[in-house]
């Protein structure tokens, strides 16, 4: 990886836990729980790994995380991302985490969370890696489901800092989830929301009016209405953009087609993520390498892309100032 893009300290603003499960702990995993895998080797897991859209992807997803089992390994699983994170420089992360795709297959709240909360702890106190974690609903299910599964994070509240929406978005508006996010606001919580990574800009729309969300996560449909265009370069309403994630699952055909400085020359508050980076081909620093060849981007604009992702972070003034 060029020297640059590997040293210079990074924040991560879109990273789903469970995507950085990659094959070789899958397949420990599997074999430490006795869970039957539908895949014969590491290797097989590998090739499996290509997609057709979201939802291709997402049966993969799902799929793979059944060997998530213990808190011991939700805690294996965050650790050995927080080290990649540590080895790419990254000094601030946001992470996903999906408790109704645990809870759903019998797993408790605390397990998930503890697992996670207490690897995040630890990098902390080793690295000074600083993070925040975002309990996302899957728009899949229904908003009861959400409901519930936020009822379950109240006694968690100090270690969760937002609420977010994620899985697959088609048919599934943020409108759905309007009475959840109230709720969550009214608790506390922050919120974000995936839209307009397949779904219309309409659904950008609904995150920002009706779940009140601080960032959008992709959005890189909003190209496609200038009024959208026009209130996030004005609002500067941060955009959580996950290069490779988008061309493998095709929302864009190839690199060079990505949008994304485009909505930088546009003086969109465009940030650079990873998004499930052991499905998707690339952590962080390979995001930012990808995107700068393909677009060509300069130094100055990787640069502005690494403090637009400092500036959208849920951290305190003091900590801004650190990572800047
Ligand atoms: N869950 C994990 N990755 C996701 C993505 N890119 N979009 C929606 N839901 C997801
Ligand atoms: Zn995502």
């Amino acid at each position: 990886m060029n020297e640059f893009i590997l040293k210079v300290p990074k924040v991560e603003l879109h990273l789903h836990i469970e995507g950085t499960l990659e094959p070789e702990m899958m397949w420990m995993l599997g074999d430490r729980n006795q869970i039957q895998l539908p895949y014969p080797s590491v290797d097989a897991i590998r090739r499996a790994y290509r997609f057709q859209d979201l939802q291709s992807f997402l049966e993969v997803y799902y799929a793979g995380m059944s060997v998530l089992q213990t808190e011991q390994d939700f805690y294996d699983l965050t650790w050995a991302y927080l080290q990649k994170a540590q080895q790419q420089t990254i000094r601030h992360v946001e992470l996903f985490f999906d408790p109704q795709a645990h809870t759903q297959r019998g797993i408790p709240f605390p397990v998930v969370y503890y697992g996670i909360h207490q690897a995040l702890q630890e990098a902390q106190k080793q690295y000074g890696l600083s993070s925040q974690l975002i309990l996302c609903f899957l728009r899949d299910r229904p908003p009861a489901s959400a409901l519930q599964t936020l009822e379950q994070a109240l006694p968690y509240r100090a270690g969760i800092r937002a609420v977010g929406l994620d899985s697959a978005e088609r048919d599934y508006p943020p409108s759905h989830f309007r009475f959840v996010f109230e709720r969550a606001r009214r608790e506390g919580f922050l919120t974000v929301a995936h839209a307009g990574e397949e779904g219309p800009p309409s659904y950008i729309w609904e995150a920002i009016q009706l779940l009140r969300v601080s960032r959008i996560d992709h959005g890189v449909r909003c190209i496609e209405d200038p009024q959208l265009l026009a209130y996030l370069q004005q609002t500067q309403i941060p955009l959580t953009v996950c290069p490779l994630s988008n061309v493998k699952l095709r929302v864009f055909d190839q690199m060079a087609d990505h949008n994304l400085k485009t909505l930088l020359d546009l003086g969109i508050a465009v940030t650079i993520n990873s998004d499930d980076p052991a499905y998707f081909g690339g952590y962080l620093g390979e995001n930012l390498e990808a995107a700068q060849t393909a677009l060509h981007l300069s130094q100055a604009e990787i640069v502005q892309l690494l403090k637009n992702a400092i500036e959208a972070a849920f951290v305190s003034a003091q900590r801004r100032t650190d990572l800047l």
